[in-house]
């Protein structure tokens, strides 16, 4: 999918010259100030009694370790609910866990959602649907109702990430709330029978754009450069946030009644940094994060944090050069949506196929020339870190912080925040539902973003470590990307300490959920089949095609409690790691084209390409014809 998108963007973008759009912009510092409550632009503030600093990135902050003893108040009674659901033979879960006090038992659990555009999305709401405990009979039997709830974290990058911020934007409702919209307040959310380059139905697409492009302005009027990326994540905005008003902050949620009261795990979203003048984003990436508190990274480059609210501020340093004004309002939830996924960008490059208003047309067809085809997949963020760890920190000479869409360094599962040691995760769920396997079997997974992220623990100077996983054609050989597969059950098979990882990957049990990545438009049947698809590959089907799969996924996320509190493996959990463990064989050579059919039953649709879509494989095929 990557490789694909990269190619449009070279073939589209190739007439266009590389002119780098740098505007020059002051920020007037008149006070005193207020911040408008909404709206999309930031603005200044008066800034707290305590200034805002940078921190370096060698601990968690206070106010993560603060919410965690809440969160984990909440999580050991939800988890001792899930596990006496779990019917784990040989094993009183009730009196294991106890009342949490006791951190060597109690598992520490978090979820990752890939990227992979609404596919992604949608498979990933899936997933969330079958472990969160307010969607109906999802507590029954063969169901992981509860697992949500048990969580600790939750991680989502480019498509994984418009999920995460739609949820955590609304003060996290369940999905099937969402869905059932109609009948609710959230009904104009997930409309993705109207393509982003249309926008809602309640508004013409000149509305639409004009909005848009007030909004974008707006920011620009205020002070502040903006990127394509600001039109992206506005777009997005209006199918995820339902935000006409610009929408909340993702600082904000931090303040939410059922976040501070840390009913629901805690949201991560990722981006890769960009260094100046650089192209491709190297397997090394800088890998930052944006949570409810901060922006920044544990990576021993930049390894610092700044407070999410008043990015904008001018930090020098590591403290705010001028002392009175702070800004806020920078980190609108649809712009780090928008920043996680701006690869995405590049479906502007349809523009010209939609009606919107010429010369809308004419001003997003001059953006993009602006910037220049290197260029597009960027999104600026005001720098905090600079001349901060400038010996490491490869952007601490400059005011500007270059961010691209997460999965650019092919590490598509946002593992990266839930393998810091400092997390102590014991368990990942990763839900993936990226596009890697080649036509005529295309867009299903085939592990490239684990592969990924196992390459770089090899590397990498700090102490994350990683499970030991085989190479793409073995998991394809083996099947390992067409059923659940544990990674790490053996804890001498790691790369450094790591957390279990129990990989999900999306695999066609009701729907052909393979729906190219270039889709960007979904009637509410086909949104509703995917979402289901999603949920059969968390449950397996109900169950049905392991009727111990519950128990084997309260085996799993007690593996590594078991070993801290040296427990014996109960006899049904070695059966279960017996079946899903990978066994560390490995058959690399070049497998039969993988093509899935229905697990449950056949569905004989065909997803014909939509017009949009249909107009890239022309573009695609007919430089393929002329270049290869
Ligand atoms: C984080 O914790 C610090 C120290 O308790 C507090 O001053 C600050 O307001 C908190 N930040 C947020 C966004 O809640
Ligand atoms: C879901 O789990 C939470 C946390 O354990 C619990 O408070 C709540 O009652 C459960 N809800 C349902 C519908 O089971
Ligand atoms: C619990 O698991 C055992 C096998 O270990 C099985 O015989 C029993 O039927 C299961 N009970 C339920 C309620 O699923
Ligand atoms: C929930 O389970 C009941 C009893 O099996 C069934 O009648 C009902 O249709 C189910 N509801 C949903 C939404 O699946
Ligand atoms: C805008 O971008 C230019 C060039 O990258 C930079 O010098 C300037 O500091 C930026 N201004 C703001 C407000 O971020
Ligand atoms: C959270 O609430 C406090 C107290 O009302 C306020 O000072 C702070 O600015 C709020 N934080 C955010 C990120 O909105
Ligand atoms: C990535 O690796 C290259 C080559 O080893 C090195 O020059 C570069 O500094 C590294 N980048 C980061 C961000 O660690
Ligand atoms: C849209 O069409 C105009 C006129 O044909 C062209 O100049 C422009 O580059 C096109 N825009 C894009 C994004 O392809
Ligand atoms: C760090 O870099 C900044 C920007 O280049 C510079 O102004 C500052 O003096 C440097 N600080 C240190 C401690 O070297
Ligand atoms: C796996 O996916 C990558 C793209 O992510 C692709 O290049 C490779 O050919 C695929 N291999 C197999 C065996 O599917
Ligand atoms: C894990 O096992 C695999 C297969 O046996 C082996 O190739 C790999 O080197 C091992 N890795 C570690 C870190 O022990
Ligand atoms: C699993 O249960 C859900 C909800 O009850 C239902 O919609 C779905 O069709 C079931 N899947 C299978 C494979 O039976």
């Amino acid at each position: 999918m990557l490789g694909q998108l990269r190619l449009l963007r070279a073939v589209v973008l190739a007439p266009y010259q590389q002119v780098r759009a740098c505007k020059v912009v002051l920020i007037p510092r008149e006070a005193p100030w207020k911040r408008a409550t909404t709206g999309y632009a930031p603005s200044a503030v008066q800034c707290p009694p305590v200034l805002p600093t940078i921190r370096a990135g060698t601990t968690l902050s206070v106010n993560e370790t603060s919410w965690l003893k809440a969160r984990r108040l909440k999580t050991v009674w939800a988890l001792r609910d899930f596990l006496s659901r779990a019917n784990i033979t040989g094993l009183d879960t009730n009196a294991y866990i106890g009342d949490g006090t006791d951190a060597t038992t109690l598992p520490n659990i978090g979820i990752a959602i890939s990227g992979g555009g609404y596919r992604a999305m949608m498979n990933g709401a899936g997933a969330i649907a079958a472990f969160d405990n307010r969607t109906t009979n999802s507590t029954g039997r063969g169901q992981l109702g509860g697992l949500l709830q048990a969580s600790t974290y939750i991680s989502g990058l480019s498509g994984g990430s418009w999920l995460v911020g739609s949820l955590y934007a609304q003060n996290f409702p369940s999905v099937q709330e969402v869905m059932a919209g109609a009948s609710n307040d959230l009904g104009t959310l997930w409309q993705f029978s109207n393509s982003i380059l249309k926008g809602p139905a309640e508004l013409s697409v000149t509305q639409y754009y004009n909005n848009i492009f007030d909004d974008v302005n707006g920011k620009v009027a205020a002070g502040f450069n903006t990127t394509i990326t600001d039109y992206w994540g506005r777009g997005l905005s209006y199918q995820f946030i339902n935000a006409s008003d610009g929408g909340k902050t993702l600082s904000s949620i931090a303040n939410d009644t059922g976040f501070l009261a840390a009913d629901s795990p805690m949201p991560i979203i990722i981006a890769d940094e960009r260094a100046p003048g650089q192209l491709m984003i190297p397997s090394n990436a800088t890998i930052f994060e944006f949570n409810p508190w901060e922006l920044g990274s544990y990576d021993p480059t930049t390894r610092a944090f700044a407070p999410l609210e008043f990015i904008g501020s001018n930090f020098s340093g590591g403290t705010l050069f001028d002392h009175e004004t702070c800004i806020s309002g920078f980190d609108n939830i649809g712009f780090v949506i928008g920043t996680s996924s701006s690869l995405f960008n590049t479906f502007y490059l349809q523009i010209n196929n939609t009606d919107a208003p010429q010369r809308i047309k004419d001003s997003i067809s001059h953006i993009l020339l602006q910037i220049g085809q290197e260029n597009n997949d960027i999104s600026d963020w005001p720098n905090p870190f600079y001349g901060f760890h400038n010996e490491t920190n490869i952007n601490a000479a400059s005011k500007t912080l270059s961010l691209v869409d997460g999965g650019e360094d092919l590490q598509n599962i946002p593992f990266h925040p839930l393998i810091q040691p400092l997390r102590d995760v014991d368990v990942i769920f990763a839900v993936d539902g990226s596009a890697d396997t080649p036509a005529p079997g295309a867009n299903w997974p085939n592990g490239t973003a684990v592969v990924a992220t196992y390459r770089r623990s090899l590397f990498d100077s700090s102490d994350i470590g990683f499970p030991s996983v085989p190479d793409q054609n073995t998991f394809v050989n083996l099947g390992l990307n067409a059923r659940p597969t544990f990674f790490g059950c053996n804890a001498s098979n790691l790369t450094g300490p790591s957390p279990l990882i129990v990989y999900l990957p999306n695999v066609p049990y009701s729907y052909n959920s393979n729906v190219s990545t270039f889709d960007l438009s979904y009637n509410d049947s086909e949104r509703n089949s995917i979402i289901q698809n999603g949920y059969n590959v968390a449950t397996m089907g109900n169950s049905t095609f392991d009727f111990q799969w519950p128990t084997c996924v309260g085996c799993a996320i007690l593996l590594r409690s078991f070993n801290r509190s040296r427990t014996a493996i109960p006899g049904v959990c070695t059966q279960c790691f017996n079946r899903y463990c990978w066994n560390g064989t490995a058959n690399s050579t070049a497998p039969v084209p993988y093509q899935p059919t229905n697990l449950i039953k056949s569905n004989g649709s065909a997803s014909l390409l939509n017009p949009i879509s249909f107009t890239i494989a022309m573009v695609l095929g007919a430089w393929l014809i002329l270049f290869m």
